[in-house]
């Protein structure tokens, strides 16, 4: 039997998801926008009736309020959207005191995730040796708001908890339509090492909340998308 959707932003990603939901078991019973979801407001109980998930993509000033209204509600969240995370605890609590349940992640692409392991390994060596200095770049589609990306403030995160301490820089690029590069060197006066994923499209991210979605029902808590991705396969 399928499990109802509600889709809460319906831009590049919310439209993506809507389209692939059939194939991981999802019936849309629900879709907001901005137009018809002022101050979060609409996401009401009538609105979600048969609902056993959210799927949020939508702006960092709308995600908080989406999340803590559809815990309020009873209903469990996938969230993908960006540049809200200084407000992560705080929706935290709700979904605890809610005993709902939120799966997170800046970049629900599973190859950016093996990625950003492979990233941390490099950086936990690099580390022991000081001729060897980082950066870290990436490139987005000019409509793309924050910058750098949560996934590139994530990699330098997991450089620093790997051990490496020294200059990190980090730049990003807003051109044209590109679904993002990530990059990732480490450079010394003998060679240059670079680690890059690049994303050929969105529907990696896509397939990723809707994965974890799935996963996400009957469970009770606050995830991050990479604590779960052994758990998905
Ligand atoms: N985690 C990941 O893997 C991943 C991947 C891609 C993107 N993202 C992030 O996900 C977010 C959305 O990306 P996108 O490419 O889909 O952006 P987008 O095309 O601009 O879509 C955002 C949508 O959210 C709608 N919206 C704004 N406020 C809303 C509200 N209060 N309630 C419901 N909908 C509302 C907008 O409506 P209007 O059209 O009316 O303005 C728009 O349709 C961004 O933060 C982006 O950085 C994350």
């Amino acid at each position: 039997m399928s499990l109802g959707l509600a889709i809460v932003g319906c831009g590049k990603m919310g439209r993506l998801i809507e389209r692939l939901a059939p194939e991981y078991g999802f019936e849309v019973r629900a879709k907001f926008n901005r137009e018809n979801n002022l101050h979060e407001a609409a996401v009401a109980p009538e609105a979600l009736q048969g609902v056993d998930a959210a799927v949020e993509f939508t702006t960092p000033e709308a995600a908080p309020d989406n999340l803590r209204r559809l815990a309020s509600l009873g209903v469990r969240a996938v969230c993908g959207t960006t540049g809200w995370y200084e407000q992560l605890p705080a929706v935290n609590e709700s979904i605890l005191a809610a005993g709902t349940g939120l799966v997170y992640s800046p970049n629900f692409s599973v190859g950016v995730n093996v990625f950003m392991q492979a990233v941390a390994h490099a950086a936990c060596f690099f580390a022991k040796y000081p001729e060897y200095e980082a950066w870290g770049w990436e490139i987005h589609h000019s409509a793309k708001k924050d910058a750098p990306s949560g996934t590139l403030k994530k990699l330098a995160e997991e450089i620093r908890a790997s051990g490496y301490s020294r200059t990190l820089t980090l730049t990003a690029n807003r051109a044209g339509a590109h679904p993002g590069t990530h990059e990732i060197g480490f450079d010394s006066a003998a060679d240059t090492i670079t680690l890059r994923h690049t994303a050929r499209s969105r529907e990696g991210f896509a397939r990723g909340a809707l994965r974890a979605a799935r996963w996400l029902a009957g469970k009770q808590g606050v995830f991050e998308f990479r604590e779960i991705l052994s758990e998905l396969s």
